[in-house]
């Protein structure tokens, strides 16, 4: 079975690349049978509004049309840096940037990628019950928008492993059609996403908090020495800031309709079929703890290697007023408590804090997302107000695993923690208490009752516009 290249838009060259074309010729059946047996369920067949990118130039990322999501036209992009780039942290500052990857990290650098190329089939997995549950026409477009772009996000990983990896490389590629997100046997490689994803508050947490730290681990990526790395990874952040938005104003939406019903007099907002802000909180304490999780350790040897190569830098490594020393000198220090709770001060080298560097640039990031949120609730002049949970709270993973600590990061003993546990996560009521809220709302223009209505519609179309033709 052959492809045909010409649907697929690109700035590799794809027509005169003849490796290129046979390792896709390959792959590309495979990855309709996974888009067709794990994408969006049910809705194969529908039209929805949905934006292609179609080249790198300006606005050439956000092309509108009504779409089959099987017929979308995924494509291959790498954003075209203007200046010649050199290694710009490290340890071979001003060495120039790779075109093809150098030996000594091949094992490194494809274990990078296919870590990341991981998240992106495993969440349209983990998402793909929820189109019979939207609470609206625009919700639903969001959902399908995020996931033919998680798709994309897939091939431009692959790309990279078909043009740079060899034969370990397609199989690679292969297997990422193969492993199953919740599977026992082959499950998806990073926990988190291997957690089914439920109901729409949970989406819209998922797309926060998640998806975020995603935009982080690709904005370091987007530093790499590996140019091709470095501007597939740009790239994808530009899709990448609608995904938060869904996750950030879907949130936002759900604090807005809870607090206005209860400015109107509603004290029992599971009397009126809304998401109290006990719930949201939980939620949110649940869904942060786990995304800082996939930082990684904040003590990490291999993050410094990592960094001490070239192949993943800071947030923002380029600007030089807020990473002064291109070299990663320097310490970091944290605490922990150990079981008698003593504190414990660590100090470690600056590079291998690089993961911990990371989520704390990511918690700024979201520490901005609750301001916004927190405004709503002062505008409707409630009491409550949303927090992010301490970083030490609920871990799996990192320095601050080995035991417990509250929501503000105090340490406490496990049959304290487990005390609490109802009052700080998801309870299995909770949970089906969301769930019961879950019905799909198809008429343009509706919403379900446990949201508000967005501020504006999509692509300048109005809000009741159809934008799935079901
Ligand atoms: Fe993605
Ligand atoms: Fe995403």
């Amino acid at each position: 079975m052959s492809v045909n290249h010409d649907l697929i838009p690109n700035n590799v060259d794809l027509s005169s690349d003849k490796r290129l074309q046979r390792a896709l010729n390959a792959w590309h059946p495979k990855f309709m049978e996974w888009w067709k047996a794990m994408g969006p369920d049910s809705f194969q067949g529908s039209e929805v509004y949905l934006r292609t990118a179609v080249s790198v130039q300006a606005g050439g990322w956000a092309n509108y049309d009504f779409v089959r999501m099987p017929e979308y036209r995924w494509g291959i992009f790498l954003t075209p840096f203007k200046e010649e780039r050199s290694i710009h942290f490290g340890d071979n500052i001003g060495k120039p940037t790779w075109d093809e990857v150098p030996g000594e990290f091949r094992k490194e650098l494809r274990r990078l990628i296919v870590t990341q190329a991981d998240t992106e089939p495993a969440s349209v997995e983990q998402q793909r019950m929820l189109g019979h549950c939207a609470p609206s026409l625009m919700d639903m477009r969001s959902l399908f928008q995020v996931n033919v772009e998680e798709a994309r996000h897939l091939w431009a990983m692959v790309y990279l492993l078909h043009q740079h990896f060899g034969k370990r490389g397609r199989e690679e590629a292969e297997d990422l059609l193969i492993r199953r997100s919740g599977n026992s046997d082959t499950p998806r490689i990073l926990s988190t996403f291997n957690d089914p994803i439920q109901d729409w508050f949970d989406l819209y947490c998922f797309t926060m908090f998640t998806d975020r730290d995603g935009k982080f681990q690709l904005a370091a990526l987007s530093e790499s020495a590996f140019d091709p790395l470095a501007r597939t990874t740009k790239f994808m952040l530009t899709e990448e800031a609608y995904h938060l938005s869904v996750g950030e104003t879907g949130i936002g939406r759900v604090i807005q309709r809870s607090a206005d019903l209860m400015r109107a007099g509603e004290d029992d907002l599971v009397k009126a079929g809304a998401i109290p802000f006990e719930i949201i909180q939980k939620y949110i304490n649940f869904w942060f703890a786990s995304s800082i999780d996939l930082f990684g350790s904040e003590d990490s040897s291999n993050a410094a290697s990592f960094f001490a190569a070239g192949l993943k830098g800071r947030f923002d490594e380029s600007n030089r007023e807020l990473h002064p020393d291109p070299q990663g000198n320097g310490s970091f220090s944290y605490e922990t408590w150990d079981s008698e709770d003593q504190r414990v001060t660590h100090e470690i080298p600056l590079r291998r804090a690089m993961n911990a560097l990371l989520r704390d640039a990511y918690v700024r990031d979201c520490e901005r997302v609750l301001k916004r949120w927190n405004r709503i609730l002062e505008q409707t002049e409630l009491p409550v107000r949303i927090m992010l949970p301490s970083v030490r709270f609920n871990r799996r993973v990192g320095v601050y695993a080995p035991r417990c600590y509250d929501p503000h990061g105090a340490p406490i003993s496990e049959s304290a923690f487990e005390a609490k546990r109802d009052d700080w996560l998801p309870t299995e009521a909770d949970k089906a208490y969301v769930k019961s809220l879950m019905h799909q709302v198809v008429e343009p223009g509706k919403f379900a009752n446990w949201i508000s209505a967005p501020r504006r519609g999509v692509n300048k179309l109005p809000i009741d516009a159809q934008y799935v033709r079901i």
